[in-house]
């Protein structure tokens, strides 16, 4: 029996009808609003940034779970507190000074948010356990929605799920790129707890069943 959150990843909403998709979100049984920032240079692409999240937060009623794919994340931290982020997630391979970054977070009040390339091993995550509240694992490589779930990422999660335990912390595994109903119940088997959605959900014809349905496969 787990308690798994749906972040649906509003990179796959549509941006001409945020509203409409913002207040779906809402009425259904996702639990947070994932939220991509990409700067064309940590990852490839270019997404949105503060005047997006500022008009999303004004309709949002769930929590706002902000994945930071950006160089020089510290320089943007207070600025997404006043934005209303209640996770904030930098990239592991973005931080010089990974520690300093995350009490950076924790003391603008915002939940510390650490992200993981597929390529990055788990096991660098060891001595900042204690100063995360949430480990995003990239399960394809950032930049874009709609790619192929990397299956390598089971094994990295039953991995990393025996070292927070080891280290008896209280920590929060999100999953992040190609989740749908063929990963989702084994991803929360391997230790899971969040699963984030974007093409899955805004591609189907009916998101609310779409994200209903993976509330009941991973209950
Ligand atoms: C990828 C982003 C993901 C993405 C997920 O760089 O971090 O959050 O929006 O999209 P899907 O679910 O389509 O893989
Ligand atoms: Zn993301």
């Amino acid at each position: 029996m787990s308690n798994t959150i749906i972040a649906p990843s509003i990179l796959a909403a549509d941006f001409a009808n945020l509203q409409r998709d913002i207040e779906l979100i809402n009425n259904s049984e996702a639990e947070w609003f994932h939220l991509d920032v990409m700067d064309g240079v940590f990852v490839p692409n270019i997404s949105f940034g503060m005047p997006v999240i500022k008009s999303i937060a004004k309709h949002a009623k769930k929590p706002l779970d902000v994945h930071l794919m950006i160089i020089d994340p510290d320089r943007y931290i207070k600025v997404f507190a006043e934005l209303g982020a209640n996770v904030l997630t930098v990239h592991f391979e973005a931080c010089t000074h990974l520690h300093r970054t995350l009490q950076a977070i924790k003391d603008e009040g915002m939940q510390a948010g650490v992200a993981i390339n597929p390529h990055t091993n788990v096991s660098l995550l060891e001595d900042t356990i204690k100063d995360i509240d949430l480990v995003c694992m990239m399960s394809v490589n950032p930049g874009f929605g709609g790619q192929s779930f990397i299956e390598n990422t089971y094994k990295k999660v039953r991995q990393l799920k025996k070292i927070i335990e080891a280290n008896g912390a209280s920590i929060k595994i999100e999953i992040d790129g190609g989740v749908t109903n063929k990963n989702a119940k084994q991803l929360v088997d391997a230790g899971a707890d969040v699963l984030v959605a974007g093409s899955y959900v805004f591609g189907a014809s009916d998101p609310t069943q779409t994200i209903s349905d993976l509330v009941k496969l991973t209950r």
